[in-house]
């Protein structure tokens, strides 16, 4: 048990807890992992962008510890700047700058780059994508699609290793899920996606159940995905709305 806990994962929580006012978010989460993809599914409410703000460092624990890529993240946050990146569901609560280009410099900057370094960083990022035609686009007039394409693109020119997925998919259609997906395939970076969505985790190395704060199971994406997904129409059939001490 000692030896498994001392190995080096990409991701490692030792009996992770959060509380807030007294309130246990989550609770006795243990995970080792160094799969590629890696994905967490649960309910809304089930503590899933908890956890993701913990992975990220932007919480700190209320018990055990947590490490990605060896990394403690609360403690070293500039080291956690250089290796976690994350993506949020709402892009307006990613996004500061008016225009592209100087959005994707932001994050350059804050990982100590010259203004000059960031910005010619941000058009190479641009090219890459072949978006270098948006780079004075005001962002207030793209898509919700293209706004996320650009929080992609700002959170991949900062090359963390760990890239955290909070539900970014959520309430796209299905051809802008699928061109952005695309481009998260394309990159070799780990990937940590959360969704309540089992549908945005098939075929994932492994996937990781979260429900009310606690991991219920873990295992390969079609192990658990279906046993899932079978309870969630179970509970469909349950009244659990009316209950408001949940
Ligand atoms: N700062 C907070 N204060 C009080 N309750 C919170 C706070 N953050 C999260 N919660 C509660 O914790 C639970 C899990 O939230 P969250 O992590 O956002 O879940 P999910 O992303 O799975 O929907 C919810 O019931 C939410 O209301
Ligand atoms: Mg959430």
């Amino acid at each position: 048990m000692q030896a498994t806990a001392d190995l080096r994962h990409a991701v490692q929580l030792e009996d992770l807890g959060y509380e807030v006012a007294g309130r246990v978010i989550l609770s006795g989460l243990t995970l080792r992992s160094s799969a590629r993809r890696i994905g967490v599914v649960g309910r809304n409410g089930s503590g899933k962008s908890t956890l993701a703000r913990l992975l990220a460092g932007l919480l700190a624990p209320s018990r055990g510890t947590l490490r990605v890529e060896g990394i403690d993240v609360q403690a070293d946050r500039k080291a956690a700047l250089a290796t976690v990146g994350i993506l949020f569901q709402n892009p307006e609560h990613q996004i500061i700058f008016p225009r592209v280009q100087e959005e994707i410099a932001f994050g350059l900057r804050q990982q100590g780059r010259s203004k000059s370094e960031a910005a010619a960083e941000a058009l190479r990022v641009l090219a890459l994508f072949d978006k270098a035609g948006w780079k004075d686009a005001p962002i207030q007039s793209l898509s919700q699609g293209q706004k996320h394409l650009v929080c992609m693109m700002a959170v991949l020119a900062m090359r963390p290793q760990l890239l955290i997925l909070d539900e970014p998919f959520a309430g796209l259609d299905i051809p802008t899920k699928m061109q952005l997906g695309r481009h998260l395939d394309r990159c070799a970076i780990r990937l940590l996606h959360i969704s309540h969505d089992p549908g945005d985790l098939r075929g994932y190395d492994e996937v990781h159940w979260l429900d009310r704060g606690r991991l219920v199971a873990s295992g390969a994406a079609d192990l658990v995905l279906p046993r899932f997904t079978a309870e969630m129409i179970r509970q469909g059939g349950l009244d659990d709305l009316s209950q408001l001490s949940d």
